[in-house]
């Protein structure tokens, strides 16, 4: 058995903040900001928490699937800003919608959480365990963003995509593959809490992100390709039968980069990144919506999902539309 992508749904907050608001805010241009990563404006939630975000999504997704809520196995919801600790955001998604029947847990992969999360369901599926998941990216990054730190605020927006998995006999994900390096966990990194303690009554405090923006650069160029080569070689599919390569939308100039290392035409790499900056886990699922509501997407197209983020984390999926 394997997992078919039955119904796809996004949702961002009504806020868009645009590089020339950022302006006035820590010392920037629209001009370094656009020519540095394609970025024109991201949205930003002005309350909403991640669960929020993730629940509007996930309701649009099973509307486009026609699935009922209570049908749903399973719930993976992939995010680096839940709302709290615990419960987790999907347990609050599966309370909000009603999903009953369903299992629901988080995983932390960073921008790879939602490429992880179709892995996962992909082996609970081989493995006969389940048959109808939800899977979900959703953030709201802006709350651990340093807003007076210029070489990371300009590149996170808010938001949340969704997709509803079915279990089928062909067609759907082909193969998935997914990696991690720990030892590079310091190029991109939110790790500057301050914990609790009961001896010194210190009170937690929730830290910052912070990145070395050109090691993490780097580390995409070179997986993004490697992971998407090792899938086409194992499944013997050419690059020409690849329609679209839909990719973490962290940066257009890393996506340009990959496209150029692939020798594939910059056409076949769509982009929604100019408008929602990088939603780290919500991009994939959130860039798939807009290939799907402009009528990109035809049954039996083959697509190469590719993501990467912190960790460092990476992963693929080669799928059947
Ligand atoms: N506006 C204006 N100037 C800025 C700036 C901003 N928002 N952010 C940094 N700068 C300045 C720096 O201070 C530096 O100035 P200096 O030369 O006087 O020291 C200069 O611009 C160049 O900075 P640098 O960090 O070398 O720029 P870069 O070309 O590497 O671009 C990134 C920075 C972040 C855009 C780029 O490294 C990148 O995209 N990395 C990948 C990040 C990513 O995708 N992260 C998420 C992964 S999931």
């Amino acid at each position: 058995m394997t997992a078919r992508i039955a119904g796809i749904g996004a949702y961002v907050p009504e806020r868009i903040v645009t590089n020339d608001d950022l302006a006035k805010v820590v010392e920037t241009n629209n001009e370094w900001i656009f020519s540095r990563t394609g970025i024109r404006e991201r949205h930003i939630s002005t309350g909403e928490g991640t669960k929020d975000l993730a629940t509007e999504a996930a309701r649009r997704a099973l509307s486009a699937a026609e699935v009922d809520p209570k049908e749903l196995d399973l719930i993976i919801l992939g995010t680096s800003s839940p709302d709290c600790n615990f419960p987790s955001d999907a347990c609050s998604v599966q309370a909000a919608l009603g999903a009953v029947n369903a299992v629901a847990f988080d995983i932390s992969a960073a921008c790879a959480g939602f490429i992880f999360a179709m892995n996962i369901v992909q082996g609970f599926f081989m493995a006969g365990v389940y048959r109808t998941a939800l899977i979900i990216g959703a953030e709201t990054l802006s709350k651990v963003t340093d807003w007076s730190d210029r070489s990371t605020c300009v590149l996170f927006g808010d938001g949340a995509g969704a997709a509803v998995l079915k279990s089928c006999e062909s067609g759907g994900i082909v193969d998935m593959m997914m990696g991690a390096d720990g030892t590079k966990g310091s190029a991109l990194s939110c790790t500057s809490r301050t914990f609790g303690n009961f001896l010194t009554k210190t009170v937690p405090k929730m830290g910052f992100m912070s990145m070395d923006g050109q090691e993490v650069f780097r580390f995409a160029v070179r997986k993004v390709p490697e992971s998407v080569e090792i899938l086409l070689k194992k499944n013997r599919i050419s690059k020409q039968e690849i329609k679209y390569y839909v990719l973490h939308q962290a940066n257009e100039r890393i996506i340009e980069a990959a496209a150029r290392r692939l020798n594939e035409p910059i056409e076949k790499f769509p982009m929604s990144i100019a408008k929602y900056g990088n939603t780290s886990t919500a991009s994939i699922p959130l860039l798939l919506n807009e290939m799907q509501k402009q009528r990109m997407l035809s049954a039996g197209d083959k697509l190469m999902l590719s993501g990467f983020g912190a960790g460092m984390t990476w992963g693929a999926v080669l799928l059947e539309w």
